[in-house]
């Protein structure tokens, strides 16, 4: 079997990169033969479109940066039952001090003892490599489609260019509601309805189980970074009764040309926060704030990976910001992946939080419906679109 990549790049750049990353061995092989080889046999993937090439300066580099500096935050105090404000403030305050830095310095950080059941995690982890050992014909079954983005997805774009992945979505209020469209005119609403498939049987109830779990531990985070920012450890929580959160199990199949695509291209993700459950494979990078590098973050066990996004640098006035980053997939490993998006309710206004705001620092952006900019972004990861995505800089006061 060849790769035959559809001829809509130059073939003769194609096969110059291709021989130009000689030294890449522990993100692929790129022997010719040996990288035929791991194409995997009955996938759909075999044959390389296009619309999955980076242009060159995204595409991975050819040496990885494993950061220590990414921190990992012990949330243990968190779990004793009779926490109290009074009593444990100083390790409160060194816990809050700890995410403020994390969130000013990297924009990311993992949490450990984080109070979520290691065999709730495995079980989702379980039914989702079942899920998606089906059959295509099988999972397209519980497809999405732009009306119901909830579903089965294997041709998502991210930035116009296609992600080297497949994707379970379901949200966590069932239904879900949001705008019809992202016309800020229209006014007319819809509900999501999640679609659960056949096989696993159990999907449904362990994703069902897994949100619950995921829910603690978001207003947890929530109420710390609220206090981080010198707020209420509750102000930001009523903006997400009615929540439009969701969650997407992710899988990255092995990729013959790991050089050209990537599984998730560079983004920053719209909502409040996201908790990220990663194998132990490797792939996630987030882009270093200080130089610009791309920084791997590193699996740990049983640890969740937060990001704080657009909304809440937003919320902030920028006192945060929302990270860039992206998946580098490889020619030898699957990957699965299972990020919770904690997001507001469709009609919350998202702008500068007036407590933040004063003469000397004014608000950096205009309040911007979140309805519209969810729907928004959901549409776009369908269609290839000529003008830029919606992003929180076309709100910049
Ligand atoms: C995402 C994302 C990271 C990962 O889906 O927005 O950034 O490691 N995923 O799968
Ligand atoms: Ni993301």
């Amino acid at each position: 079997m060849f790769i035959i990549i559809k001829p809509q790049q130059p073939e003769a750049i194609l096969w110059q990169s291709l021989s130009s990353v000689q030294n890449l061995s522990h993100l692929c092989d790129c022997d010719s033969k040996r990288r035929t080889q791991h194409l995997p046999n009955n996938s759909a993937m075999g044959e390389v479109d296009s619309a999955f090439i980076q242009a060159i300066e995204h595409r991975p580099k050819l040496t990885i940066t494993e950061a220590e500096g990414i921190p990992v935050i012990d949330l243990s105090i968190l779990n004793s039952p009779d926490i109290s404000i009074e009593k444990d403030c100083k390790k409160l305050a060194s816990l809050v001090a700890e995410v403020k830095d994390a969130c000013k310095k990297w924009g990311f950080f993992q949490v450990i003892n984080h109070g979520v059941s290691l065999e709730c995690r495995e079980k989702i982890d379980l039914a989702s490599r079942k899920f998606f050992a089906l059959s295509k014909e099988e999972k397209r079954k519980v497809k999405r489609d732009e009306l119901n983005s909830m579903g089965y997805y294997d041709t998502e774009l991210t930035k116009n260019v296609r992600d080297w992945k497949e994707v379970f979505d379901f949200t966590v209020e069932n239904p879900t509601i949001t705008p019809l469209s992202h016309e800020p005119d229209d006014k007319e609403l819809k509900e999501l309805h999640n679609q659960w498939p056949e096989y696993p049987p159990d999907l449904r109830e362990v994703c069902e189980e897994y949100v619950q779990e995921l829910q603690k531990l978001s207003y947890k985070l929530l109420e710390l970074i609220s206090l981080s920012l010198g707020l209420p450890a509750k102000r930001m929580n009523g903006f997400f009764k009615d929540q439009t959160s969701f969650v997407r199990l992710n899988h990255y199949p092995p990729c013959p040309v790991p050089h050209l695509a990537l599984g998730v291209g560079r983004h920053k993700d719209a909502g409040g926060l996201t908790i990220l459950a990663q194998d132990d494979i490797g792939g996630l990078e987030v882009k270093r704030k200080t130089d610009g590098e791309w920084i791997r973050v590193k699996p740990t066990p049983d640890a969740y990976i937060i990001n704080v996004g657009d909304t809440i640098q937003v919320w902030s006035n920028d006192e945060y910001d929302s990270v860039e980053h992206r998946v580098v997939v490889n020619s030898e490993r699957e990957r699965f992946s299972i990020p919770f998006f904690f997001n507001p309710s469709h009609d919350t206004w998202i702008g500068p939080l007036e407590e933040l705001v004063n003469e000397k620092n004014p608000a950096k952006y205009k309040a911007y419906n979140w309805g519209m900019l969810f729907t928004h972004r959901k549409n776009s990861n369908f269609k290839k679109r000529d003008d830029e995505n919606l992003q929180i800089h076309h709100f910049k006061a």
